[in-house]
């Protein structure tokens, strides 16, 4: 069976957790992992624009031994009619893991059901599991085990919101989605985590779904994609995290965002450069934690 890193809720609570655990022994000691990748190439394709994933994947592959072949879809044949099936045919003869970065998640799911290789989703429309495996480490880092712990998401339900929540059931946190009812995040997702038992509320009221919040998390208001730019801005307005949502939030919570960030839209510059905020630790971990699933599914 071809191992891939699709979605969190793929995989069991002490699966995750052994890749965390991994992610951490990887920060503090990097040169310990040097030939996880040996010989490997991996193909990083790019259907929307990065910094983060793209840059901690390569220097992640290059740390761990391997070598990235980066592409942009729309200079593939695959962004000129080549079906995924083949695509995914092709690449299996060439190299030895894909990671994408997709408009769509089908298309994902389609090209790892074609790969005979690993297949990493980097971001789709539906999810952004690499993100949230960072965001977990780094909670544990600055607050120690989810577990029990208040999470408020504040903004769109995105992508990264999905991937959040998808992870509420696994690690038995409290997560509050404050977000205005026509940016809900997927139905089908939440349906699923809260079957799973996951706690995972909906709430209108930015001020209720900030109180006693260990963590307070939001994200771009447009995501890639998105048309509708103007009906997001009003929609979200009051949804921003400011000093005052930070302040009904637990004395020690801390603030994160996956980044890019648009300061004194989604969060004012106090919130995202203050003391509270642990964006950069944050994104560090994305390098970390990457090259742990990278040795989840390569070693
Ligand atoms: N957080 C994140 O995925 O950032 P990039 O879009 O820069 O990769
Ligand atoms: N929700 C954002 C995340 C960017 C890393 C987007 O999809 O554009």
């Amino acid at each position: 069976m071809v191992k891939h890193f699709i979605d969190i809720a793929d995989f069991t609570h002490t699966q995750l957790e052994a890749i965390i655990a991994d992610a951490k022994a990887m920060k503090a000691n990097p040169d310990a992992f040097n030939h996880v990748l040996a010989g490997k190439k991996i193909a990083m394709i790019f259907e929307k624009p990065s910094t983060r994933t793209r840059i901690s994947f390569e220097v992640g592959i290059i740390e761990l031994g391997g070598s990235a072949i980066i592409l942009s879809a729309a200079d593939m044949q695959m962004g000129h009619g080549e079906s995924i099936a083949d695509t995914a045919k092709v690449l299996s003869r060439f190299v030895d893991g894909i990671m994408i970065r997709a408009n769509s998640h089908e298309m994902v799911l389609e090209l790892a059901q074609n790969a005979t290789i690993p297949v990493i989703n980097a971001l789709t429309d539906r999810s952004h599991p690499c993100q949230i495996m960072a965001d977990i480490m780094c909670f544990e880092e600055h607050k120690g085990d989810l577990n029990g712990k208040n999470i408020a998401w504040f903004g769109d339900g995105n992508n990264v919101a999905a991937s959040w929540i998808e992870a509420a059931p696994l690690f038995g946190f409290n997560l509050t989605i404050a977000s205005p009812e026509q940016l809900d995040p997927n139905a089908e997702i939440l349906q699923k985590a809260v079957a799973a038992g996951g706690n995972v509320k909906l709430e209108r009221d930015p001020a209720k779904a900030a109180k006693d919040a260990d963590c307070i998390i939001t994200d771009c208001w447009v995501s890639m994609g998105d048309k509708d730019a103007a009906n997001r801005h009003n929609l979200l307005a009051p949804y921003q995290v400011d000093e005052r949502v930070m302040k009904l939030a637990k004395t020690d919570s801390i603030f994160m965002h996956c980044l890019p960030a648009h300061r004194d839209e989604e969060v004012v510059s106090e919130v995202i450069d203050g003391q509270q905020s642990v964006v950069f630790d944050e994104a560090e971990n994305r390098l970390h934690v990457q090259k742990a699933i990278l040795k989840y599914l390569f070693d």
